[in-house]
């Protein structure tokens, strides 16, 4: 087991985000975490990746508490994020922007370049390299997320949204981008909305609604399930 979450609440003002969450994550895994719209997804990856400190539970890494600490040392523990709002540094070039990830790991300028230039390879992005961020595509801009938070060499990476909004034909390269990261050794927890694009991909999904968790299963138990189905699927996903 890679990470267990153990009954993490966490509030905002009245807004109960999130409610006695409790599942853990196997090593290698991919981990689906769906729900509705402020169901409490983002504000569980907030605690994840130490944005945020729940006001009750913990996380462990490892075994290793890891809730609380902070963004720096999540990142430090292993733990890596995309947002769902791209948080890239517009002006600065792809190259620079996947270094200031690689810093975390490396001390010197050619140490960090060397990684960046590895890990843009990797994610389809060498040829941009030299451009500023701001003219990459949509589904480029995505790809750079995820390349920065690859570059701090995660254990375990958390994709919010990295595919909403794409083409089918590009979340179909985004799905073969976590496939080829899951390859590698890192184990994902992703946030999606698309069914088809989810499902095939998990093993087990987490499914939150106001906060709680109302079932972790596997696709086919998921899509069966009529509390989800009324919560969250509706039509969204026909069973077969
Ligand atoms: N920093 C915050 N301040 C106030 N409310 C927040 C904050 N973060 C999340 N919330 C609230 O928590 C609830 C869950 O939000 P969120 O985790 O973003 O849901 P999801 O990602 O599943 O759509 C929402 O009602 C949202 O408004
Ligand atoms: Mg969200």
């Amino acid at each position: 087991m890679l990470l267990e979450v153990r009954g993490l609440s966490k509030s905002f003002g009245g807004v109960a985000a999130n409610v006695d969450i409790s599942f853990v994550v196997e090593q290698g895994e991919i981990l689906g975490l769906i729900g509705p719209n402020g169901a409490g997804k983002t504000s569980l990856f907030n605690s994840i990746s130490g944005e945020v400190t729940p006001d009750a539970g913990e996380i462990l890494l490892d075994g290793r508490r890891i809730s609380g600490l902070g963004p720096v040392a999540c990142a430090e523990a292993g733990i890596a994020r995309t947002f769902q709002v791209v948080r890239s540094f517009d002006s600065m070039t792809v190259l620079e922007n996947v270094m200031v990830g690689a810093f975390a790991r490396h001390r010197t300028s050619r140490a960090a370049m060397a990684a960046a230039g590895d890990v843009l390879e990797f994610c389809g992005l060498a040829p941009r390299a030299g451009r500023p961020a701001w003219s990459l595509s949509p589904p480029e801009k995505r790809r750079l997320e995820v390349a920065r938070a690859l570059a701090t060499q995660p254990r375990l990476l958390l994709l919010d949204e990295m595919l909403t909004g794409l083409t089918p034909t590009e979340a179909q390269s985004g799905v073969q981008l976590i496939r080829d990261v899951r390859a590698r050794g890192v184990t994902v927890i992703m946030v999606e909305h698309v069914m088809e694009v989810v499902l095939p991909l998990v093993g087990r999904a987490v499914v939150l609604n106001l906060g709680r968790v109302l079932t972790i299963g596997r696709p086919e138990e998921i899509v069966k399930n009529p509390e989800v189905i009324r919560a969250y699927l509706g039509d969204r996903y026909v069973a077969h």
